[in-house]
């Protein structure tokens, strides 16, 4: 158990021996919304974004939330509303985002490796900031879609820097042997390219190296190298008026996190390379911002042990957070009820699901639980609900976000006949 009073200040904390997202009592919102339930608090996402921007300082910038990270509606309105702009990778995302304000489409990059052109047509009438390129035949599919519409489209190329970053391999994109961008030396080819089209505006340069990445120093060779592309490109003629930095700062997972410091080490990082160079810099963070503000509240179903194991069942499992199963990822695990001194034990956190992968936490030293009692799963803020499924045709939990002593439904819970539209049987 954590020995400290407060968890992650202004979000989670203990008061009165009892777990509370801001002055919300969590175990007041189980009893009222039902578990699994994700819990954000707005305040720490609020607080999150203006240290985020603070350490960027009087740089020309523009911070284009990653929505993947978090895309509930209610997560988009807050940060609308503190001047983000947003990165999407889908035409799913963009709809949300014109569905939260249509005016929101001035400031979205839209990245990805397989945009289809139908995807591209809609970024085009929505009017969006850039398209990040990943390829060459994208170029081509992008130069036709944007003549047809008759509109320019504004692109940056993704290159890739080859940079080794020390996160785990499935989120790791800055190596040649990753799917993503373009090999960093053939970008003055494409750039040329890019100018004889009409109908294509070669205004950026775009760069993600991964995610979870806490060494600030990968970023800043990555800048280095993009920062020499963009005076070789001067040399060549073009422009260019767009840096985008990409996202991937890490947060910590075991508690001590002091955002504003790291968000300024990380904004030195990346600026100190491109001084001299008259650019608006773009930056697509989304954990950083969201992970730390979410907690998945779950309740103990069952205890049972055999002759090596204790394993604790939960009602959450990998379909509501897929993190400890996909990337090992730790995430810590604390009692909504706070008590001193009690015994602990190493067990397995489980969930309900039919694979041997379901579990949140494993050999892990807890106090003794008892079955009925609710455990708060921290910093799923960030990739627990985007990457939530059906599995086990199991409903999506509720999303709470609350806000001093206020607590709203952003997101109802799942129920059966939700999953089952759209089938015939
Ligand atoms: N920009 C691009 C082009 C990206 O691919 C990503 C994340 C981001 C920005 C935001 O990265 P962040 O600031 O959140 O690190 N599901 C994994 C993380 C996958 C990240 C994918 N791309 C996880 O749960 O750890």
């Amino acid at each position: 158990m954590n020995n400290h009073p407060v968890l992650r200040a202004p979000g989670f904390l203990y008061r009165d021996q009892e777990l509370h997202c801001e002055r919300v009592p969590l175990h007041e919102l189980a009893a009222q919304f039902g578990t699994p339930l994700y819990v954000y608090s707005a305040t720490t996402i609020r607080e999150r974004f203006r240290a985020f921007r603070r350490a960027f300082g009087r740089a020309r910038h523009t911070i284009c939330y990653s929505v993947k990270a978090n895309s509930n509606l209610a997560v988009l309105r807050l940060l609308q509303r503190l001047g983000a702009g947003f990165d999407v990778v889908s035409g799913g995302e963009l709809a949300r985002m014109l569905k939260v304000d249509r005016r929101a489409a001035e400031d979205v990059v839209f990245s990805g490796v397989g945009k289809t052109a139908d995807e591209i047509a809609a970024g085009l009438r929505a009017g969006i900031l850039m398209f990040n390129v990943e390829s060459e035949s994208e170029l081509a599919v992008l130069a036709r879609c944007a003549a047809r519409a008759r509109k320019k489209a504004r692109v940056a190329l993704r290159v890739n820097p080859h940079i080794e970053t020390e996160t785990h391999p499935y989120i790791s994109t800055g190596l040649r042997e990753h799917k993503f961008g373009v090999a960093i030396e053939q970008a003055r080819t494409l750039y040329a390219r890019i100018r004889e089209e009409n109908y294509l505006d070669p205004a950026g340069i775009s760069v993600h190296i991964g995610s979870q990445i806490t060494d600030m120093e990968p970023f800043r060779q990555a800048m280095l190298r993009v920062a020499e592309l963009v005076r070789q490109l001067a040399a060549d003629g073009h422009r260019i008026r767009y840096i985008d930095a990409g996202g991937g700062l890490g947060i910590s997972y075991t508690g001590e996190d002091d955002f504003p410091a790291r968000a300024q080490a990380y904004a030195q990082a990346v600026l100190a390379p491109l001084r001299g160079l008259k650019i608006h810099l773009l930056l697509e963070p989304g954990r950083a911002l969201v992970g730390p503000a979410g907690a998945l509240l779950t309740r103990v179903l069952y205890i049972k042990s055999n002759d090596h194991k204790r394993f604790v069942v939960v009602d959450a499992g990998m379909n509501d957070l897929v993190r400890p199963v996909l990337y090992a990822a730790y995430h810590e695990i604390v009692p909504v009820a706070h008590r001193d001194g009690v015994r602990r034990a190493e067990v397995d956190i489980v969930g309900p699901v039919c694979e041997t992968g379901d579990f949140l936490a494993r050999d892990r030293q807890m106090p003794m639980l008892s079955e009925g009692e609710l455990l708060a799963v921290l910093d799923a803020g960030a990739y627990g609900m985007s990457l939530a499924s059906n599995y086990n045709t199991r409903g999506r939990p509720a999303e709470v976000m609350v806000e001093g002593a206020k607590a709203r439904l952003i997101r109802r819970r799942e129920t059966a006949a939700d999953m089952m539209r759209g089938e015939r049987k």
